[in-house]
């Protein structure tokens, strides 16, 4: 066997795969995750795809500071005509090496988007990306469940908010009877906030064991999402950035991709020292 021919054998190890960020309520850090997680996997030369399938509100734009040009509502105007290597250019770039198919500009785009289209598009895009990360809006609305059920991986974000913590529940019933609960990783965010539900409860609140935590940190998130650098760029070192990386190595550990795709690793700090030159 020769390298050019492995691409074509499909194993466990060299599936690309679809990670999906979703939450019963807003505001629990579904994006600032997102786009953190998305450059930690991109930094380690896997190609890295994120789809901002909150359509009608995206922000992963701001979060990544760039401008969109296309968005996805122009993918879905030509999307038969288009091969995945024609998919390429209506994708943003990020110095990161993280691409972005953005939302659409306008919230009345968003209904335009049907399942079918989702589908195509994340087919297609998965033949030329390691991995794609997708940012959804809270809820389930018919959109985010074509997404969910697309995704080898996601991860159901809640913080210590009681209102955050009943939804959560409630949401992962209604997963759970779509058949998705197998795939579930919950995402405590700020588990360390001022609460009267502490991160030691959650686990009996939602019946769910092996549950992520990650810190509260409003100076440094805040101030990532107003200049538009992910923070596992520029503070590494924090530990809401070390438990970001761990996740990412959960995700990629174990796995090889054809080598075609292999991007040259890229230290986080080198990138953020380019950045400010
Ligand atoms: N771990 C954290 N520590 C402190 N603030 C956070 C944290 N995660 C998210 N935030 C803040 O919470 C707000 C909502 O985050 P966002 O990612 O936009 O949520 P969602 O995408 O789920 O609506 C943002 O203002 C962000 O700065
Ligand atoms: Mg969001």
């Amino acid at each position: 066997m020769t390298i050019d021919n492995f691409e074509y054998i499909t194993t466990e190890e060299t599936k690309s795969e679809i990670i999906v960020f979703a939450s019963a309520k807003g505001g629990v850090g579904k994006t600032v995750l997102t786009v953190n997680m998305a450059v930690a996997i991109a930094s380690k030369g896997f190609s890295t795809c994120i789809i901002d399938g909150n359509f009608q509100f995206g922000d992963v734009n701001l979060a990544l500071n760039i401008e969109p040009k296309l968005t996805i509502s122009d993918v879905i105007h030509d999307v038969n005509s288009l091969d995945s290597n024609m998919l390429l250019n209506y994708l943003q770039n990020h110095d990161s090496g993280v691409k972005i198919l953005s939302a659409p500009l306008k919230p009345e785009y968003a209904d335009l988007i049907t399942s079918t289209e989702i589908k195509v598009i994340c087919k297609k895009l998965l033949e030329q990306h390691d991995y794609l990360i997708v940012d959804l809006s809270s809820g389930l609305s018919e959109n985010n469940i074509s997404f969910l059920e697309l995704a080898d991986k996601i991860f159901l974000v809640t913080d210590l908010e009681m209102a955050a913590l009943k939804n959560t529940k409630i949401m992962l019933k209604t997963l759970n009877a779509l058949n998705l609960s197998e795939k579930i990783r919950i995402i405590v965010n700020r588990g360390d906030m001022e609460s009267v539900i502490k991160f030691k409860d959650v686990k009996d609140i939602l019946g769910m064991d092996n549950l992520l935590f990650i810190p509260n940190n409003f100076k440094v998130v805040s101030k990532s999402f107003n200049i538009g650098i992910p923070f596992v760029i520029n503070k590494p070192k924090e530990k809401i950035s070390n438990e970001i990386i761990n996740i990412a190595s959960e995700i990629y550990r174990n796995k090889y991709f054809p080598r075609h795709r292999r991007r040259k690793k890229q230290s986080l700090m080198g990138f953020f020292k380019r950045k400010r030159n």
